[in-house]
């Protein structure tokens, strides 16, 4: 744990609006720095810089922070490491020298630990005790130079040839068990060995560290897969394999495949930007650290209904990052690793040059979900059709989409262009408001601008939580005032409630809440919903009044309209509403 003390005073050596200018280009704009978001691509800035709060929040994708948030997201650092990495730089020393020194200790005995397991595992599989193993990748194609290339291994059948050997080399049993390569028996306490008669995959970070490993079953029962569980240096959700080698591949952007064998297949085949999640689904962590490395996305799922799911699933998590994303089409295999074999490498490069866009491949997957061959059907489609079209800012390029299925449909393409032109309509109108809403107060988008479904349900609460939030945050010396009145149980939605929570027990508790001192205790999406609520409440003088009305709302009592049409509001006619009546009390004060 680092000493609140310590961050209290790291906070004074700090400043967010210099620490970010070495990332960003940042410009002044009046009392905020705007600049190109370093979490998403972007060509127009979003992302701001508040001096004022020490915080900073992205409008386009809803990352947000202070200085150790920041450092953490850039640098792909955790908490210590992120706070470490500022006090280097402020020439501060972090205190508290014995247990911090145990964690980075720590750490650094499970990568030499999970480095010497690696070593043990390519040295058994070319030896004879691997040859099980070693006919197995030769069998699925690898040469001896891949093997070599990607550290692959063999894990022996027994319980103990691991950690006997690991136990050799001076590791003890709790490291084995922390690294994870071991696990302890129900029976008698004793490590063994987690992987048993598998090959051997190892993941490596993009520092070169072996952080953990995959292994595949030969034969037999059991799952297919068993992969490490996250320890201190390896989280599944923040990494990606083969991201080590891809970074530099002279390949153009990346290609995101499902498994490990598809990733080593394609690498074999000189496709060597590809990669792969470790056993998840995709996560908005690992989106981010593509748009990093990549401008462009090539998603190569199998081609099976679960892939094709995970691909509109993907889909929609890369357009918050803005990395262009194309969509590769396998036919008649089950993944690229399974097509290369049966077409070879050349026909998969042209599948590869000629894949479909995401739109193609939205439009695709719209014709499979309906009858076309019924009116209903078509018209039911068309309408999908067109709000897809109408989401496409190129004129020429809905033009050709529209022609195309128009044609295809033996419909009038008249008909279906003036769908797409009463969508539009609708749609401008929708972000004109949304500008507007923006330059105003909260956005409403969650962490990376997803919307969240339990927050636009409760829309009237919502609203109401997050001005007690800020408030709260402005003005700490309100909490007695507000606590009197109001407790977490009392708040709607689970976030803000959390939140809330975690805010009522530091200032109970005499702690500070300002951001510096919450990112140790708050989460990404946490701290980013406080940073949103801060960059988007525009000042900080508040009345008691205020979180009197706010209060009154979560109590369900109104008195100045009847609780129906307040109901039927939506989220535009709602924010004015909130803002009327604070400017109403201000007026009167
Ligand atoms: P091969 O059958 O060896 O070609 O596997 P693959 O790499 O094509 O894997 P598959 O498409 O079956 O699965 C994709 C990825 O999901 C794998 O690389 C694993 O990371 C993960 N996975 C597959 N099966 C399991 C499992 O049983 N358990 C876990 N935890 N992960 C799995
Ligand atoms: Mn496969």
């Amino acid at each position: 744990m680092i000493p609140e003390t310590f961050i209290q005073e790291l906070r004074f050596h700090i400043d967010i609006e210099q620490l970010v200018s070495s990332y960003v280009r940042l410009q002044r704009r009046g009392r905020v720095a705007v600049g190109l978001c370093p979490f998403h691509n972007e060509k127009t800035p979003s992302f701001t810089v508040y001096p004022e709060s020490q915080s900073f929040y992205c409008f386009g994708c809803g990352a947000g922070g202070d200085a150790i948030t920041f450092i953490r997201r850039a640098e792909n650092l955790d908490y210590p490491e992120a706070v470490r990495f500022l006090a280097d730089r402020a020439g501060l020393r972090v205190p508290d020298e014995g247990s911090d020194d145990a964690g980075a200790r720590l750490r650094l005995r499970i990568l030499e630990c999970n480095r010497a397991a690696a070593r043990f595992y390519y040295d058994t599989l070319v030896s004879p005790a691997g040859a099980r193993g070693l006919h197995y990748l030769r069998e699925r194609a690898l040469s001896d130079a891949t093997i070599r290339r990607f550290g692959l291994g063999y894990a022996p059948a027994e319980w103990n040839a691991l950690t006997h050997h690991l136990h050799s080399l001076g590791f003890s049993e709790e490291e084995m068990l922390a690294a994870r390569v071991a696990a302890s028996s129900k029976k008698d306490g004793r490590a063994y060995d987690l992987f048993r008669d598998r090959v051997i995959f190892p993941i490596i970070d993009l520092r070169g560290g072996v952080i953990g490993f995959g292994g595949r079953i030969l034969e037999g029962e059991g799952p297919k897969y068993l992969n490490s569980p996250d320890t201190p240096v390896f989280k599944k959700s923040r990494n990606l394999f083969a991201l080590n080698r891809a970074k530099s591949s002279k390949q153009q952007g990346l290609l995101l495949a499902e498994g490990y064998m598809d990733v080593i297949a394609l690498h074999q085949a000189g496709f060597d930007h590809a990669i792969a999640t470790l056993g998840t689904s995709l996560t908005a962590e690992q989106t981010q650290l593509i748009s990093r490395y990549a401008r462009e996305v090539t998603i190569a799922y199998d081609s099976d209904g679960a892939g094709q799911k995970a691909t509109r699933r993907a889909l929609s998590l890369f357009q918050q990052t803005g990395v262009k994303v194309r969509v590769l089409k396998i036919e008649g295999a089950k993944d690229p690793d399974e097509y290369m074999k049966k077409f070879g490498p050349a026909r998969f490069r042209l599948l590869l040059q000629n894949c479909a866009n995401a739109t193609e491949f939205e439009i695709n997957r719209l014709r499979q979900a309906y009858d076309l061959e019924t009116a209903d059907g078509k018209v039911s489609f068309l309408g999908e059709f067109a709000a897809l079209m109408a989401s496409i800012r190129n004129p020429v390029e809905r033009d050709v989409y529209i022609k195309k299925t128009a044609g295809e449909l033996a419909v009038s393409p008249d008909a279906v262009l003036q769908m797409v032109a009463s969508n539009l309509k609708r749609r401008r109108g929708g972000e004109e408001k949304k500008q507007q809403r923006d330059m105003h107060m909260y956005v409403g988008a969650g962490a990376h601008g997803a919307l969240d479904p339990e927050r636009e349900r409760n829309l009237k609460y919502a609203l109401a939580e997050e001005r007690i939030i800020a408030l709260l945050l402005q003005n700490p010396d309100y909490y007695e005032y507000i606590a009197e009145r109001i407790g977490p149980e009392q708040f709607v939605t689970g976030k803000n409630r959390e939140v809330f929570s975690r805010l009522c027990e530091r200032l109970r508790a005499g702690q500070s809440v300002e951001l510096f001192s919450l990112s140790g205790v708050l989460n990404d999406e946490e701290m980013s919903l406080v940073s949103g609520l801060l960059a988007c409440s525009p000042t900080a003088h508040h009345s008691r009044e205020e979180a009197e009305d706010c209060i009154r709302v979560l109590r369900g009592r109104e008195n100045e309209r009847s609780s129906n049409e307040v109901a039927a509001m939506d989220e535009e006619q709602l924010r004015d509403y909130f803002q009327k009546i604070a400017s109403e009390k201000k007026q009167r004060l």
